[in-house]
């Protein structure tokens, strides 16, 4: 198994932040004594001295520790943490930021000139090393710190480099997308209820009929059309079940709540931006 030598720094130790780090342990990309995470109170930290990472709280000292630097706080927090901590990021940082809604454009002006920024967007099953994560590179981070970063978040599931402006679509499609499938699963297993079948087995039986549908498309890479049509025997069960789906208009319905998702998703990005414009001089500007 491949091991970087890297150290990695994460600045606020939250879900998410669990998440990754748990992927990146389970796939033994990095070793826990070469992670340092920082948050103010101890609730999450505990968990990460578990895992036998080091913590800390002080987030300068992220910095100090650290080459690759991963923000992980809620959004309204990150103004500060980027005021408090861009005297100590120098050339030899990398800095990946997982808030939602920052954009590039604002990184690279709230961090010093130059500062090899990224931007990802993953989603909450990256706790069990099948997340689907998506990243985008400031203009001032190369080939290298995009394939550094890929390696390592791979181990934590689909991870794939995109234009920055996929990063909202994503958030329609795959960040609330996971809560979409929930609902279905929830309805599936429902069903099965309601024809007679225990709740426990039926969500088991649901959630592994999802799983194996998910894997069938990444494995064959064929369009779901076509494994959809290969299920339906003409005049047999599956065709009588879809034609309820599209009489219920499933198709159009999930496809307007990606739609929705997705613009809320770059409404709140432009609210935030909009904000921080006024709240937060860029160093240019501080130092002006
Ligand atoms: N959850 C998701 O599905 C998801 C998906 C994609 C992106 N994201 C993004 O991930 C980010 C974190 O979300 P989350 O769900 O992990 O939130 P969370 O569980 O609330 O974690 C936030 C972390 O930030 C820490 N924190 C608060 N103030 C801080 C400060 N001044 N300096 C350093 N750390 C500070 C908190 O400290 P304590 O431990 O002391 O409370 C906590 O560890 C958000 O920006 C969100 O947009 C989340």
């Amino acid at each position: 198994m491949e091991t970087v030598e890297l150290r990695v720094g994460f600045v606020g130790a939250g879900r998410m932040a669990g998440g990754l780090v748990r992927g990146l342990l389970r796939a033994g990309k990095v070793p826990a004594s070469s992670i340092l995470a920082s948050a103010p109170s101890d609730k999450n930290l505990d968990a990460w001295r578990e895992l036998g990472c080091w913590t800390t709280h002080c987030n300068l000292e992220v910095l100090q520790e650290s080459t690759l630097v991963i923000l992980a706080t809620k959004p309204h927090v990150l103004p500060g943490v980027l005021q408090e901590i861009r005297p100590a990021v120098g050339p030899h940082h990398i800095v990946v930021s997982l808030v939602a809604g920052v954009t590039l454009q604002t990184l690279q002006r709230l961090l010093p000139s130059g500062t090899k920024v990224l931007r990802i967007m993953p989603n909450l099953p990256c706790v069990v090393r099948a997340g689907a994560m998506v990243f985008a590179r400031g203009s001032d981070a190369g080939d290298e710190e995009a394939a550094l970063l890929k390696n390592l978040l791979s181990s934590c599931g689909l991870c794939e480099e995109v234009p920055e402006s996929y990063i909202n679509i994503h958030t329609g499609l795959s960040g609330s997308g996971v809560a979409y499938v929930y609902l279905f699963a929830e309805a599936l297993a429902e069903g099965a209820v309601k024809m007679g079948m225990p709740s426990g087995l039926a969500s088991r039986i649901a959630a592994q009929t999802l799983l194996g549908a998910a894997k069938m498309m990444l494995e064959t890479g064929e369009h779901p059309a076509k494994l959809r049509g290969e299920v339906c025997t003409p005049g047999g069960t599956t065709i009588h079940g879809l034609h309820q789906l599209e009489k219920g208009a499933l198709r159009a319905t999930v496809m307007n709540a990606v739609e929705a998702a997705t613009n809320r998703a770059r409404s709140m990005a432009e609210d935030k931006e909009q904000g921080w414009g006024e709240d937060l001089p860029s160093p240019a500007e501080q130092e002006g």
